[in-house]
């Protein structure tokens, strides 16, 4: 049977969920809810439901299974806190969106209280909810990728000076570190996905001179040296529309092993396999084997808006032990943490930075 579903929070994002829930069978969307209320009537017009202006009032009145929380606030993810966590204390499952918020404590306590509540707290972490993603995973279980040696990525919006504008909204404006603590949880997602756990942090920021000069606060750049539990090193570059990058455009992951490696270019477009050379290839220098690539056909990154919310909706269907959900709220935090890590890194002027530890994973019985 399909799950009651509740939507908070029904402006860009949540719109985008709406269409995935209306459009999912594994679905039922019953209830929607803005505190503007109009926004809350067009998306119930549109996509169904009933609309609410009060979360508490929408838990009252419906026996949702999950309650998608797609709110905003400061950084992106300072009104989260509220909204999940009167959903878990009414026994609900929910899906967040990235970051899980935009303070360390607040997401801790969130975790925390999922487990205690032993519901499904899941993040819209949708990055590697895609088809290269899928394939590259394959590759590392068939053994083509071998033993985890670097990792690199970059991420970022285009941009450059003459498209440049000053203010990014009441979310952003004034705050150094929004662009961090709201973006960074993809790349780290994607990072820690593939890699595993990052066990020591290394970071440099800054805002290119046009910022500067504008007044604006925002740490747009960053550098980030890591190292994964497994020994591997990674590198993440990511920028808020400061330049434009060359090399694989505005996403391009590259994972090497003692095997082979893959990249992916364009999250949901194409992936490339480089085997690394049999002892038969008789290779000169600056040759290599021949490299497989998978193109998709597919650009449009809305596509994985519906994967990943397919994904949590057949995970909670499924009943799956709760520490198999794909993209919990404990990878989220994961992901917050290395950015707390990379913005204490950068404030002590590089220094090495050893993330906090995560919560134990609980086994359920049916793990067993
Ligand atoms: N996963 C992705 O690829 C991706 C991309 C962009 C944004 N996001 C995330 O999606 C989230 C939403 O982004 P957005 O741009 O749609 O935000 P937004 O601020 O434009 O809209 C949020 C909506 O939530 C409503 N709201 C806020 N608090 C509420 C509450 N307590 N109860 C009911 N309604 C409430 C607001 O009135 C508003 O309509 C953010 O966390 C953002 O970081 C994710």
């Amino acid at each position: 049977m399909a799950l009651k579903v509740g939507i908070i929070g029904l402006r860009g994002i949540g719109e985008t969920h709406a269409r995935a829930h209306s459009q999912n069978p594994l679905a039922k969307l019953v209830a929607v809810c803005d505190v503007v209320k109009e926004r809350a009537d067009k998306a119930a017009a549109q996509y169904g439901g009933k609309a609410y202006a009060s979360p508490a009032e929408m838990l009252r009145n419906e026996d949702l299974d999950v309650v998608d929380v797609c709110t905003g606030g400061y950084e992106n993810g300072g009104w989260h806190f509220e909204p999940v966590m009167a959903a878990l204390a009414a026994g609900k499952n929910v899906l967040v969106e990235k970051p899980i918020s935009n303070d360390i404590h607040e997401a801790r306590e969130m975790v925390r209280f999922a487990a205690e509540k032993d519901v499904y707290l899941g993040c819209n972490l949708n990055h590697y909810f895609t088809e290269p993603a899928r394939q590259a995973r394959q590759l590392m279980t068939d053994g083509k990728i071998g033993e985890p040696v670097y990792c690199l990525h970059r991420m970022g919006f285009i941009g450059g000076e003459d498209i440049y504008k000053p203010g990014g909204g009441p979310n952003f404006d004034g705050f150094p570190y929004a662009h961090l603590k709201a973006f960074l949880a993809h790349p780290f997602s994607l990072m820690r996905h593939f890699g595993g756990d990052i066990t020591h942090v290394q970071a440099f920021m800054d805002r290119p001179s046009v910022r500067r000069h504008a007044g604006d606060l925002m740490m747009s750049i960053a550098s980030v040296h890591v190292k994964f539990h497994n020994g591997a090193i990674g590198y993440l570059f990511s920028s808020r529309g400061d330049a434009t990058m060359g090399l694989g455009g505005w996403w391009s992951f590259e994972f090497g092993g003692s095997k082979g490696t893959f990249c992916i270019e364009n999250c949901v477009e194409k992936l490339t396999y480089y085997p690394a050379p049999a002892p038969t290839d008789k290779l000169g220098l600056g040759e290599q084997p021949t490299p497989v690539v998978t193109n998709t056909g597919v650009k449009d990154f809305g596509a994985t808006f519906p994967a990943r919310i397919n994904a949590y909706l057949e995970d909670v269907t499924n009943q799956v032990p709760k520490s198999k959900l794909r993209a919990s709220g404990r990878d989220a935090l994961a992901t917050l943490e290395y950015t707390f890590a990379a913005i204490e890194s950068y404030e002590q002027g590089g220094a090495l930075v050893r993330p906090h530890a995560l919560p134990t994973l609980k086994r359920d019985l049916k793990d067993q």
